[in-house]
């Protein structure tokens, strides 16, 4: 069954814009993507939106449906209400380029900050044994496709542009969290402090774990019970143990 939606899309770039108003056709089984496509083939040919997969993999759809942070092909017209209007808005913690386009750069530099997994000294590719506790964990984090809806609606950075240079986000501090937690993870040995970075040079203490950044997350990962939690008692340990303390510095000083 089909029926007439009224959509609010934002249209502009950089210097400002604003919500248009459309009257666009929805046909059953659609997700939002479909209208911002058909919108594209019938009465704004020029709105731009970026996309890829359909298929909620790819990332690249991301965007604010009635001020929630959203995936748009994978956020079904039949959960929203026909009697009201659908207002589609680009992530609000980005700079527009361009309609429903952010420039998402923050998200890459932030991951170039957080140094790679380091291979173990005196163990080849291939003679790796973990027990599958570990692997299980670090693969619940390894469904991340990248699509920065958690990093939009974090608070510590949605509305405070200020906290972006001290604050990488939920995604990249599970980064950290995924390679601290890693038995095979040679960082320390290479004089790499993951849980010293985590609070000093990455913003965990601005994380007040509110869980905002799991709600909105279409992998359904646990970024602060199963990430940040663990990562934040870990940093804790660290620096209020004085037996773990000790032990860190006699391992630095070594
Ligand atoms: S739990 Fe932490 S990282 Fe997640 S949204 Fe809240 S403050 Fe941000
Ligand atoms: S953790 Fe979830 S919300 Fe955040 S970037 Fe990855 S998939 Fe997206
Ligand atoms: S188009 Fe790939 S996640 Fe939506």
């Amino acid at each position: 069954m089909s029926y007439e939606a009224h959509f609010k899309v934002w249209r502009g770039d950089a210097d400002g814009g604003s919500l248009v108003d459309y009257t666009v056709t929805v046909n059953e089984g659609e997700v939002v993507l479909d209208i911002i496509h058909r919108l594209q083939a019938t009465e704004a040919a020029d709105l731009a939106v970026r996309w890829n997969c359909k298929a909620g993999k790819c990332g690249s759809c991301s965007a604010e449906i009635n001020g929630r942070p959203r995936l748009m092909c994978m956020t079904r017209m039949s959960l929203l209400d026909p009697a009201e209007p659908v207002v589609v808005t680009p992530m609000r913690a980005f700079p527009v380029v361009r309609d429903l386009v952010t420039d998402v750069s923050f998200n890459y530099a932030k991951a170039r900050e957080v140094p790679s997994f380091v291979p173990p000294a005196g163990v080849g590719p291939g003679e790796y044994r973990m027990q599958q506790e570990d692997v299980g964990r670090s693969q619940e984090f390894r469904k991340c496709i990248e699509c920065f809806l958690c990093q939009d609606t974090c608070h510590v950075v949605r509305d405070h542009e200020e906290n972006k240079p001290v604050f990488a986000g939920p995604r990249f501090l599970m980064r950290v969290a995924e390679l601290d937690m890693h038995p095979l993870d040679g960082a320390a040995e290479a004089g790499i402090d993951r849980k010293r970075a985590a609070q000093e040079e990455h913003g965990l203490g601005y994380c007040n774990i509110t869980k905002c950044c799991t709600e909105v997350c279409p992998e359904h990962i646990k970024i602060t019970d199963n990430a940040l939690i663990p990562l934040k008692e870990r940093a804790v340990d660290r620096k209020y143990d004085p037996l773990v303390w000790l032990g860190s510095r006699i391992r630095r000083r070594a």
